[in-house]
């Protein structure tokens, strides 16, 4: 799968924020891996924009704090119509 980064681009995402290179988070939970693959592929097209990214799976993630990024990713699968527990307590 592939997402187009002249996208982000072209919407002004250069991977710098006031002269600092922009860092984010994505925080995915996956059961059968097609979010781990999504969460991937979003990490890898910011990261080709410039942006720097650090990847977690949710249950790896202790804490976090809102000073350690711009910007947060979380990608959950649907269960029963809404995020799954793991997401939902993140
Ligand atoms: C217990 C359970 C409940 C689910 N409930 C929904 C749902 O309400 N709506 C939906 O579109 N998909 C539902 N799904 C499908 C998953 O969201 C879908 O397969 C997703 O891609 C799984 O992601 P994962 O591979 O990262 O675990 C459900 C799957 C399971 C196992």
């Amino acid at each position: 799968m592939r997402l187009q980064s002249h996208t982000l681009k072209s919407l002004g995402v250069d991977g710098v924020n006031g002269g600092m290179k922009m860092k984010g988070i994505v925080v995915y939970d996956t059961s059968y891996g097609n979010t781990k693959k999504i969460a991937e592929t979003i990490a890898e097209t910011l990261k080709e924009s410039g942006i720097e990214v650090d990847l977690f799976d949710v249950k790896d993630v202790k804490k976090l704090s809102a000073k350690d990024c711009n910007f947060l990713v979380l990608g959950s699968p649907t269960r029963f119509g809404t995020l799954s527990l793991q997401s939902e307590v993140f």
